[in-house]
Parts: structure tokens; C-alpha cells; sequence
């Protein structure tokens, strides 16, 4: 039987989900291209776009006028679906080709050996699954193959392969959601994997009996079989022209994708058109081998360099800081402060392979910003942290960023039964002592406003 209801809208008994897109859709458009914050230069993570991208089919995926359960005149059009199958097969097809091109320990089948240690935020569970046996790991990283390589394939191959595609991609998704915090996007992956079924596949979702909506997908069926279907209204035919024009958008939008996903130049979570509808994803292209955390500290001490200088510790909201705090389940949130600092940790350890610190924040701009307003014990500042250890007192005279190396602790080692999940090594300072003064030029360059103690505090303190 072919795909003729309109699938998703049954899920929503009431106003058409057209309309609940559209306007979503439309406001992350306008955002995606007037933010002007410091940080947002470059935290634009792969799940923005393909929210966006899913977002946008799914304007067209029900009928914008009706509000009945099963619009008769107006199924499903196959354009979209296959608009959302196509969505799924170059999300996934990316991520696999992006990863046997980016980084060794995917032919030899070892970067499951890293994955959970290294990953953005790790969960609770990935604690454990780090310390399954190196086995686990390699037939985890064949999986993931297979999954990525494969089964994308498997939309093309008939209703049968297309719904096991979609069954494959749900429980990949589910997966990942237990062993990490990946924000939304394992969430987000699954829509598009929905359109690999078609009415005989979600039929058990609805309930049957005479009457019931099953019965009568099953009468509509049966007409358009017999070919008892009367001549379509202006109003479809219309809505067939607009779905047309959809097809042959993506298809003109999909030509860059296609060769960037065969170039042996792969790059991924790009777009390469300024709406954004067609895109290029990919994830984990290359692993950390080594988890490495800037780890904020500030002192009240006058001397920065006096050895009895007592460093307090910042504390993140989720990413990794204090040795014996259990890690965070956020999925399917995030905290952007926390991911940014994951890239600041470890593109700072590549450049101390190569050159000798403390050069490393220099890409990081950001996070001298953010050292500044912690300095002034800014309340909105302090309000994306777990922990100000200097709330409610004045604000810390100096403060600097230390490099660390994370591991997790072993499992029933030592250190676990001492109730620490994660062990530290110091590589170095990220960036060296600063107190709000020194700031003062840095800040004038870049046009920030240096941000102002509050003036009560300052006081009591003098
Ligand atoms: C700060 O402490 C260091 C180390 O004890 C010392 O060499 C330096 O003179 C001190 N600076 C000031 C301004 O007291």
C-alpha cells in the first residue's frame, strides 16, 4: 500500500502542525543571522542547522488550512517525505564518511576506547561504558559503521529495508541519548527517521474498530486502488505545485551537498547556502585522545604569586571541575558556556604540543571576557556557573585559568572508592594571574565595556 496518510498530523489531534513550524522556523532564521554576542561568532553547533533544515520540511508536511485528523483531499506529499528521508540518509552517510576520512582510530577501531572520556559532557553512564572491555569498544565501533555506512542505504531499498532503517536509526539515537549529553540532537535526528514509516508500520499507534481513523486510511486506500477518486480541486493543485517547487529546491540546494559528501575533502556542519535548508552534517570526525579542562581559579590575595595565595575553584554547571562531583545529566539541554569551554580546553592542548604555553587562550578571546566579568562578580556572569566561591563576599582580586588532564577514576580503584569519579594532572596555566586593571587595555581593543565592581562591595572591603 502506498504512504497516503498524512502521518505525523494524526499525532496532533488539534491546530495543524504547518502553522506551530512556520513560525518557529521563521523566527530561528531571523536570530541564526543578527546575534552580535562575543561568544556567538562561532557557537553555531551542527544542531542549529539541522534544526533549521528539519523545521522547514516539516512547514509543508500537513496541510495548512484543515484541522480534521485525516484531510482527505490533502495526504501527505511523497516529496516531503522523501524530503525527510533524504534529510536522515546525508545526516547519517556524513557522520560515517566523515569519520573513516577524519582519524585513524576509526580503521583500527579504537576511538570507542575514547569516545566517552573525551566526549563534550559526559553522563553518568559514560563513566561505566568507558571501562567496558577493549572488545565492547571495537565491536561498539563497528557498529557505529555499520550504522553510518550501511543502513543509510537501506531507504532506498523498498518499504520493508526503509522501516528497518528507521527501527536501526531510533535505537542508534536512543543510544547515544543514554551515553551522553548531546544536547537535542540525537532528540532532532529521530523526526526525519520517522518518515521511513509508512501507515501499515505506525497502524498499531491508532486504534482499529469500525469507524476509527484506521478504517477509514483503509476505505481511502481501497478508493484510490480502485481508481474511485474524484478530479483533484484548484486548491491541490496548487499545493502540488508548491510541493514541486519544494522538490526541485532541495534538489538544486542538495548538488553542492552531494559533492561535498563525495570529496575526498570532506568538510562537515556547513551550509552552503545562506537559508540554510539543504546542509552538510558529520560528528565526532576526529577524537580527543586526551580530555583537558581549563579550570578557573581566583584568589582574595593581593600578590598573585605569593605562595600562600589561596585559589578557589569556579564551578560549571555539567562540564567536568570538581574531582568528586558525579557527572551531569543535561540531554536534552545543554549549557553553551560549558560546550565552549570543551572546545577552549582542548584546542588549548593542541597548540601546548606544538608550542609552550600560555599562549593557548589566545584563540579564546571569550574567555577573557568572561574572566573580566567574573572579577567584577557580575551576577550574570556568576549566574552560568554552578559555584562562585566568591558570592556574597567581594570579588576575587586576581583570577587565572589552569590547564588540567581529565581521567576518569577507575572503576573500584583507589580513587573511586574515595568517591572521585574523575583523577587530574596539571599540564600548565591557560592563562597566566589577571586582575580587572590589567584587563583594562584588552578590553578597550576589543570595544568591550569593562565591567564595573560593584562599588558596596569594593568598599567593605577596604
Ligand atoms: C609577590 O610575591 C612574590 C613571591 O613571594 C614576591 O617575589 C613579590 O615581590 C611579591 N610582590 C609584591 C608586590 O609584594
Amino acid at each position: 500500500m502506498p504512504t497516503w496518510t498524512p502521518w505525523l498530523c494524526w499525532a496532533w489531534p488539534s491546530p495543524p502542525l504547518s502553522c506551530s513550524a512556520a513560525v518557529p522556523t521563521c523566527c530561528s532564521w531571523r536570530s541564526s543571522g543578527c546575534s552580535t554576542h562575543p561568544w556567538s561568532t562561532w557557537d553555531r553547533p551542527g544542531w542549529e542547522s539541522q534544526l533549521l533544515e528539519t523545521g522547514f520540511l516539516a512547514i509543508f508536511l500537513c496541510p495548512l488550512w484543515t484541522l480534521s485528523r485525516l484531510p482527505r483531499w490533502t495526504p501527505t506529499s511523497r516529496i516531503v517525505l522523501w524530503g525527510f528521508r533524504w534529510l536522515i540518509f546525508r545526516i547519517m552517510l556524513g557522520a560515517g564518511l566523515i569519520k573513516i576520512r577524519g582519524d585513524r582510530c576509526w580503521w583500527d577501531l579504537t576511538c570507542m576506547d575514547y569516545h566517552y572520556e573525551t566526549q563534550p559532557v559526559p553522563n553518568p553512564a559514560a563513566y561505566f561504558l568507558h571501562q567496558s572491555p577493549w572488545w565492547v569498544h571495537r565491536f561498539e565501533t563497528l557498529s557505529n559503521h555499520f550504522l553510518e555506512l550501511v543502513v543509510p542505504f537501506f531507504i532506498f531499498l523498498g518499504r520493508r529495508m526503509c522501516a528497518l532503517h528507521g527501527a536501526l536509526q531510533l535505537l542508534f539515537q536512543a543510544i547515544l541519548i543514554l551515553s551522553g549529553n548531546l544536547s537535542f540532537l540525537n532528540w532532532l535526528t529521530m523526526v526525519p527517521s520517522f518518515a521511513c514509516f509508512d501507515d501499515a508500520t505506525l497502524g498499531f499507534l491508532f486504534p482499529s474498530g469500525p469507524g476509527g481513523l484506521k478504517a477509514r486510511v483503509l476505505q481511502l486506500q481501497e478508493d484510490s486502488v480502485h481508481g474511485a477518486q474524484p478530479p483533484p480541486k484548484r486548491s491541490c493543485v496548487v499545493r502540488r505545485v508548491v510541493h514541486l517547487a519544494l522538490g526541485l529546491l532541495l534538489a538544486w540546494l542538495s548538488v553542492p551537498v552531494v559533492v561535498n559528501l563525495l570529496s575526498p575533502s570532506q568538510v562537515m556542519n556547513t551550509s552552503f547556502h545562506p537559508l540554510r535548508i539543504v546542509n552538510t552534517y558529520g560528528a565526532f570526525g576526529s577524537i580527543t585522545r586526551e580530555r583537558t579542562e581549563v579550570v578557573l581559579q581566583g584568589t582574595a590575595s593581593p600578590n598573585a604569586s605569593a605562595p600562600d595565595a589561596e585559589w578557589q575553584e569556579y564551578e560549571f554547571k555539567c562540564k567536568p571541575g570538581g574531582l568528586w562531583r558525579r557527572p551531569c545529566l543535561l540531554s536534552p539541554y545543554h549549557h553553551r558556556l560549558d560546550w565552549l569551554m570543551w572546545f577552549a580546553a582542548f584546542q588549548g592542548a593542541c597548540s601546548c604540543l606544538s608550542t609552550p604555553s600560555p599562549q593557548t587562550y589566545e584563540q579564546n578571546e571569550w574567555i577573557l571576557h568572561l574572566a573580566g566579568k567574573l572579577l567584577a562578580n557580575d551576577a550574570e556572569a556568576a549566574s552560568l556557573l554552578a559555584l562562585n566561591p566568591f558570592a556574597g563576599r567581594p570579588p576575587p582580586r586576581w583570577l587565572r585559568g589552569e590547564h588540567f588532564r581529565y581521567k576518569f577514576s577507575r572503576l573500584a580503584g583507589r580513587h573511586a572508592s574515595d568517591g572521585k569519579w574523575w583523577i587530574r594532572k596539571r599540564i600548565g596555566p591557560y592563562f597566566p594571574p589577571v586582575g580587572l586593571q590589567d584587563l583594562r587595555d584588552y578590553f578597550r581593543e576589543r570595544g568591550w565595556p569593562l565591567p564595573q565592581p560593584d562599588s558596596g562591595a569594593w568598599a567593605a572591603e577596604k
